[in-house]
């Protein structure tokens, strides 16, 4: 896997110590509450398993499968709810949590999705952010890091399924996807 890595973007140490930092954060901002962190199947699974680790108020997690219509080299900005959520969340404190926010039409639609269902308050955390391709605008409230206009994997992040069990964040090389 590791010949297909171009660049070493986010390494593990240095992963562990902003992930403890958003994990403080976020503790500090809801002291005296709970939270319920619904994470973006898949390729959040990894990110989200190490934060809530770092929290130290109550944090229940939830899960949801989106995919947007279309080809999947272009984000429609439909998406399609595979798998919803278990539980109501009319009243709770919710962070969404995304592996990588890219157009962010996909994050755009569930958060509207998600205020519908009148949560108390309504935050979004990701792992990263690739603001050169953002089509529409949407205030991040926790951000691991910011990204070039590569293609990313590892750290739960696929190319085709592959490079989700990388311990870092690399870019993939072009010749792999091309
Ligand atoms: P958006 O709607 O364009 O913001 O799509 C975000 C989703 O696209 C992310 O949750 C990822 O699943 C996927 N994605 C965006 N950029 C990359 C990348 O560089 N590598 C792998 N997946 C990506
Ligand atoms: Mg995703």
């Amino acid at each position: 896997m590791k010949q297909d890595i171009k660049d070493v973007l986010v390494s593990e140490e240095t992963l562990a110590k902003r992930v403890a930092e958003l994990g403080r954060e976020i503790s500090e901002d809801y002291t005296g509450e709970e939270v319920t962190v619904i994470g973006i199947l898949k390729g959040s699974n990894i990110f989200l398993a190490d934060l809530v680790r770092q929290i130290t108020i109550p944090a229940y997690m939830d899960f949801m499968v989106v995919s947007s219509y279309g080809n999947s080299a272009q984000t429609s900005g439909v998406v399609r709810i595979l798998k919803d959520l278990e539980e109501d969340i009319e009243g709770k404190n919710i962070i969404i949590v995304e592996d990588i926010i890219d157009t962010g039409l996909t994050l755009a639609y569930l958060k509207q999705n998600l205020l519908s269902r009148k949560p108390k308050s309504l935050k979004i955390c990701t792992l990263l952010d690739k603001p050169a391709r953002r089509e529409i605008e949407i205030p991040i409230d926790y951000k691991g890091f910011e990204v070039p206009d590569e293609f990313i994997v590892g750290y739960g992040i696929d190319y085709a399924e592959k490079y989700r069990n990388l311990p870092f964040v690399g870019t993939l090389k072009k010749e792999i996807y091309e």
